[in-house]
C-alpha cells in the first residue's frame, strides 16, 4: 500500500508553492494500477487510462511507465497522449459527437478508435473499408453510475449507437467492408456493483455472433472510488472473478478468442489527489458558520456540478475543537464545497485539504470570475516537484485581441 500523504507534509507543500494548490500523489496512482492489474491477471487484459480525469503530461507519462494504456476523448487528448510518448498502438480514441475530420485525424495517427455514431460508422467504412479495424461504441440501454449525470448507457443517453440498430451496423458493415475489431460500452461513473458490468457483457454476447472479425470486448470505466471515510470502493476482486466466470463461460460457448479492455479514469486518479486552499474569511451568521477559501467552483466543480461529496480536513488545526461548517468557494455564486460539515475549528488563514482531487477536478477547472487556475504538484518517493506553475495575468489575456 502507498504511504499516506501527511497532513504535515500537505502543509509544507502548501508553504512552498502557494493556494490554491493539486498535489497528486504517485505512488497512490501505482497502488490503484496494481490492484486492478493484479486482479485481472488471469484474462487477457489491457488497460487504457481515461485522460479525461487528469492530463497533465507529467500524470500521462507517470502512468505510461507503469505500463498502462490511454484512453482519449478527444484529438487534443490524443494529441497530448502522443506527446507524452505513447506509441500509436497504446492510444485509444473513444469519440462522441464529433466531425469525420476528427476521426480522420486520429486515423492518421494510427490510434485505435471507437465510433459511436452510425453516420461517422458509414464514412469510416467508406474511406477506409477493411484496412482499418475499428471499435463501435453500443449503447447498452442499461441505468448505471452515481447519478443521472454521469449515467451514460440508459436508453436516452447520447452515447453509443442503440444496440437495438444492429441491423443497421450490419447494413452498413455489408456495404463498406469495414472492419469491427472491438465493441466497447460505457455505461457511467461511480459503479459499485460487478453485475452491471456482467449485464454489459451479457448485452454485447448477444451481438458477437454479428462481428466476425471481432477481437476486443471494451467495458469502458466506472469503478467507483471511496469519497466518504469509511466508503467502500468496488470489490475489484469480486468484480474481475464475476467478469471472469461470464467471460469465459459466454466465450466458450461461442469459441471466440477475446481481449478484454478497461477505460479507468476515476479509479486510477481520484484518490491520488488533493486541492489545498486558504482561509479567507470566516463569517459567523449566528445560524451558520461560512468559511471561505482562496478556491470555489472554479477549481473543482464536483460538488456543484454533481452533487457530489469531498471529504475535508482543516490540516492547519488537526486537534482544534469540533465545529459545524458550511465551506465555501469564493466565486460570485452559490459554491459550496460542504454544507454542513463538522471540522476541527478554523481560523483565517489556516489550509483545508479537499480530498479526491485528483479525477476531474484540475481537469473541469476554469477561469470563471478571470481567476488563476492552481498550481499542481507531483510527488514520487516523497518529493515533490511543481508539474505545472499557477496561471498569471499574462495568460487570462493571452489569447484576446484588443481592439478597442
Ligand atoms: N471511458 C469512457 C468512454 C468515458 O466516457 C469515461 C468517463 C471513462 C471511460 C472513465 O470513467 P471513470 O472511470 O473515470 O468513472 N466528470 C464526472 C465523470 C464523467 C465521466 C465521463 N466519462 C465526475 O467528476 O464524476
Amino acid at each position: 500500500m502507498a504511504e499516506k500523504i501527511t497532513n504535515e507534509f500537505l502543509l509544507e507543500q502548501a508553504g512552498e508553492y502557494g493556494t490554491p494548490l493539486y498535489v497528486y500523489h504517485g505512488e497512490k496512482i501505482k497502488e490503484q494500477y496494481e490492484k486492478l492489474s493484479s486482479a485481472f491477471s488471469a484474462l487477457d487484459t489491457k488497460f487504457f487510462y481515461a485522460s479525461k480525469a487528469l492530463t497533465n503530461i507529467n500524470i500521462l507519462r507517470y502512468i505510461k511507465n507503469l505500463g498502462c494504456n490511454v484512453d482519449c476523448s478527444s484529438s487534443n487528448e490524443v494529441k497530448l497522449a502522443l506527446h507524452a510518448g505513447f506509441e500509436p498502438e497504446r492510444v485509444l480514441y473513444t469519440s462522441n459527437g464529433i466531425s469525420f475530420a476528427e476521426i480522420e485525424e486520429a486515423a492518421a495517427a494510427g490510434v485505435h478508435i471507437n465510433i459511436d455514431s452510425l453516420s461517422n460508422l458509414e464514412k469510416f467504412g467508406k474511406k477506409y473499408g477493411h484496412t482499418y479495424p475499428v471499435g463501435i461504441r453500443i449503447r447498452p440501454n442499461i441505468m448505471a453510475g452515481g447519478n443521472i449525470k454521469i449515467s451514460t448507457g440508459h436508453n436516452t443517453s447520447k452515447f453509443g449507437i442503440p444496440v437495438h440498430q444492429i441491423e443497421d451496423i450490419e447494413r452498413l458493415m455489408k456495404e463498406t467492408n469495414i472492419c469491427i475489431h472491438a465493441l466497447h460500452i460505457h455505461t457511467g461513473s461511480d459503479i459499485k456493483d460487478p453485475d452491471i458490468f456482467v449485464k454489459g457483457i451479457e448485452v454485447l454476447f448477444e451481438l458477437i455472433p454479428h462481428f466476425p472479425d471481432l477481437k476486443v470486448i471494451d467495458l469502458g470505466g466506472g469503478f467507483k472510488v471511496p469519497y466518504k471515510p469509511g466508503e467502500d470502493e468496488v470489490n475489484m476482486p469480486l468484480l474481475a472473478r464475476r467478469i471472469k466466470e461470464t467471460f469465459v463461460s459466454d466465450f466458450q460457448t461461442q469459441n471466440r478468442n477475446l481481449s478484454l479492455w478497461f477505460e479507468p479514469g476515476k479509479f486510477l486518479v481520484s484518490e491520488c489527489g488533493y486541492l489545498l486552499a486558504t482561509v479567507t474569511v470566516l463569517k459567523d451568521t449566528g445560524e451558520i458558520t461560512f468559511a471561505a477559501v482562496n478556491s470555489g467552483l472554479n477549481h473543482l466543480i464536483r460538488p456543484m456540478m454533481y452533487d457530489a461529496y469531498h471529504h475535508l480536513e482543516n490540516i492547519s488545526n488537526p486537534k482544534g475543537v469540533k465545529k459545524n461548517y458550511w465551506v465555501t468557494g469564493n466565486i460570485c455564486e452559490t459554491d459550496n464545497f460542504a454544507a454542513g460539515r463538522t471540522l476541527n475549528e478554523i481560523r483565517e488563514g489556516d489550509i483545508l485539504a479537499i480530498y479526491n482531487g485528483g479525477a476531474y477536478g484540475f481537469e473541469m477547472a476554469s477561469n470563471y470570475n478571470s481567476r488563476y487556475k492552481p498550481a499542481e504538484v507531483l510527488v514520487e518517493n516523497g518529493i515533490a516537484r511543481l508539474i505545472r506553475r499557477r496561471d498569471n495575468f499574462e495568460d487570462l489575456i493571452r489569447n484576446q485581441a484588443e481592439l478597442i
